[in-house]
Parts: structure tokens; sequence; C-alpha cells
């Protein structure tokens, strides 16, 4: 395995089987990944910032060179911080594209030292997001097909409890 990091960010808000899909491939590829719970300005999210931490180490036991941080500055500022050589992330379909476009280019000027690497999400992951999740868990569907078991009492609890107690 070679010796170089990479950032896996997102606001994982909270993590899906697709994240956990590009992770673990991450991990194949870098000698450590840190997946950073990060804030995106324009989403409220529904989850603290340590609960979704606590999800992600929850889905990733077994895997050695993953760790999981939260940062509320700049992505390109922690890359830096942590010697971190690139930023992986999932690309779906088209429509991801410019966004994602856009936030490599501004990463990359805002430290040249950081690559952007996409990794196509896997076929059965297309779809998936996690407001669909939250979707789902608020009406109270089965939401075991994007989720890992061991993360979905937290999920239900927080928001199909929320939704009952708002209605
Ligand atoms: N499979 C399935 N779904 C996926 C996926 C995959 N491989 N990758 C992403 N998604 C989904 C997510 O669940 C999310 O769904 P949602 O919108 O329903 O919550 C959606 O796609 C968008 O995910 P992502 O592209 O990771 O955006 P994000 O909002 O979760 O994260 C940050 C964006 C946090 C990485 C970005 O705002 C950031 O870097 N913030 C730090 C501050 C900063 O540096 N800002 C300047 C950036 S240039």
């Amino acid at each position: 395995m070679n010796s170089l990091t990479a950032v896996c960010p997102g606001s994982f808000d909270p993590v899906t089987f697709g994240h956990l899909d590009i992770i673990t491939r991450a991990s194949h590829l870098f000698g450590k990944v840190i997946v950073v719970v990060a804030s995106n300005g324009a989403k409220h999210c529904s989850f603290t910032p340590e609960e979704r931490v606590n999800m992600i180490k929850k889905c990733i036991t077994g895997l050695d060179n993953v760790e999981v941080a939260h940062y509320d500055g700049l992505l390109a500022d922690y890359a830096a911080k942590r010697n971190a050589t690139a930023i992986v992330k999932g690309l779906r379909a088209m429509s991801d594209f410019e966004y994602e476009f856009q936030m490599a280019l501004a990463n990359k000027k805002l430290n040249p030292n950081v690559e952007t690497v996409f990794l196509t999400t896997a076929s059965q992951n297309m779809y998936l997001s996690s407001s669909m999740v939250k979707q789902i868990a608020s009406m109270g569907g089965d939401i075991s097909s994007f989720v890992p078991d061991v993360i979905k009492g937290d999920i239900m609890n927080r928001i199909y409890q929320k939704n009952r107690k708002d209605s």
C-alpha cells in the first residue's frame, strides 16, 4: 500500500451505502483515508456533527486505514493540515458534475497541492442520497437497503420520532 493520504468529505447527514462504497474503494487506493464531516453552508443538517461522526465510525469497523473527523473550516485547509494529496468524491450522474467540477477547481486554487479524484458511484447507488433516506425514514419506511443495520435505529429514532412529534 502507498503512503498517500486522501480526505473523503461530505455532510453525511446521514452516511449511506453510497458513501460507504466510495470510502471503502478509497481505502484500497490510499494508505490512509480521512472521512471528514464538513459543513455545506447551504444545508441544514438533521444530525449534529458528533452524531454524524459516530454513525460513520459504527459503519467502518474493519477498515483499518480509515479515520473519521469533523472540521468546520475550509476543506482545502484541512487537507493541507493533514498532508493529504487527494480529495476523493463520488460522482453519481452528469447532474453532479458541474457542482463537483466547481468545487474541485476552487479547492485546487485554495490548495494547489491537492488533487480531486472522482470515483464513479456503483450503479445500485446512483439514485441514493441522504435526503432520500431521511424522507423515507420520516414516513416510517424501510431504510434497510440504503444504510447499514448498525445505524438504522439512530436514524429512525431521530427522524421518524421527530416527524411523529411534529405532526
Ligand atoms: N452515493 C450516493 N449518494 C451520494 C454519493 C454517493 N457516492 N456521494 C454523495 N451523495 C449524496 C449525498 O448523500 C448528498 O445527498 P443530500 O444532498 O441529499 O444530502 C448529496 O449527494 C451531495 O453530497 P456531496 O456532494 O458530498 O455534498 P455535501 O453537501 O454532502 O458535501 C462538502 C459538500 C461538505 C464536501 C463541501 O460543502 C465542503 O467541502 N465544505 C467544506 C467548506 C469548504 O471548503 N467550502 C468550499 C468548497 S469549494
